[in-house]
């Protein structure tokens, strides 16, 4: 693996690889709360977009394997300036990184950091625009295998060597038009011999959507009665829609009725389909408090596995598969 932009490149014998590595470093920084595998290597961390969960979770995995890291915001950078990525990223990798994690609200920007021949570093897509985010599809995969396989994440590195997600079936819910995230789940859920299913109203249904692998529902009841093993629950995203809502569809109450996982659907849910959400909620448009706080939902151990799927990504882009 030189770069990691998109999931559509991972092999199932690489991303199951991926896995059992994330894995095995979850184990391990549980135990020792520092590894070395990235000691004396620069991270440099660039965010042309707002996070917080991806940001933090770079960073931190980058720290707990020994790296020092550069974080780079837009916001109070010379973007203000109207420097382009390119200077941007030239500047950085003048100063010398093993590895460079972009976001960028620009589909395709971290492919063209990866492969226009301006600087020569591995290159982990954070998410472009509403293109691809590969580490957040790697990190619900990582954690949907433990509920799928019901291991305990504490026996995971020993007991899920080359587990798959065969026999899962995961539907995706909401904006779909929107969501990164969905195009870089429904690549490695196949992949990794899950079913998926998608639903939205047809305002949020992305073109083309009929060719991908995957069955596609616009009433969210019919979609749950197909007997989805998770449940993954995707943010409205206001900041990509014109202006608040606008025109996708005719009001919150609206929303919430058809694709909201209210506290009725949830009582209904069968009690062993797990809940997921990428992060950050909108409690009460996706998910009431009922469905975000409870036992089937494994929101805040995706973002667990979040700091583990990343610390596994660097170590290969940086030291490679085989070390
Ligand atoms: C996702 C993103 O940024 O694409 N969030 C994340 O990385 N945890 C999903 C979202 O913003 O809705």
């Amino acid at each position: 693996m030189k770069h990691l932009l998109s999931t559509f490149d991972l092999s199932k014998e690489t991303a199951v690889a991926l896995l059992d590595h994330a894995e095995e470093l979850a184990s391990r920084i549980s135990q020792d709360r520092q590894l070395d595998l990235l000691a004396g290597k620069t991270v440099a961390n660039l965010f042309f977009e707002d996070s917080t969960r991806t940001r933090l979770s770079f960073e931190l995995a980058a720290h707990q394997l020994g790296a020092r890291v550069m974080n780079f915001s837009a916001a109070g950078s010379s973007i203000s300036k109207g420097e382009s990525l390119k200077d941007t990223a030239q500047t950085l990798a003048a100063m010398t990184v093993d590895a460079m994690v972009i976001r960028h609200r620009s589909a395709g920007a971290a492919d063209r950091l990866a492969h226009a021949g301006w600087i020569e570093v591995p290159i982990l897509n954070a998410g472009d625009g509403a293109h691809e985010h590969p580490t957040q599809a790697l990190l619900d995969a990582m954690a949907l295998r433990r509920h799928h396989n019901q291991v305990p994440a504490k026996e995971a590195a020993t007991k899920l060597v080359g587990a798959d997600l065969s026999g899962a079936r995961v539907l995706i819910v909401g904006d779909l038009l929107h969501s990164r995230v969905v195009r870089s789940n429904v690549a490695l859920l196949n992949t990794l011999g899950a079913e998926v299913a998608l639903v939205a109203p047809h305002s949020l249904l992305p073109a083309g959507v009929e060719t991908w692998q995957a069955e596609v529902f616009t009433n969210f009841d019919e979609a749950l009665a197909s007997n989805p093993t998770a449940v993954m629950m995707l943010r409205v995203q206001k900041e990509r829609m014109s202006s608040a809502g606008g025109g996708f569809f005719p009001s919150v109450g609206e929303y919430v009725r058809a694709y909201g996982l209210t506290d009725e659907r949830f009582r209904a849910l069968d009690p062993k389909v797990r809940i997921m959400h990428p992060g950050p909620i909108n409690r009460g448009l996706e998910l009431s408090d009922l469905a975000a706080d409870n036992a089937q939902a494994i929101i805040l151990e995706q973002v667990g596995c979040g700091v583990a799927v990343r610390m596994a990504a660097l170590d290969w882009l940086v030291n490679g598969e085989n070390n």
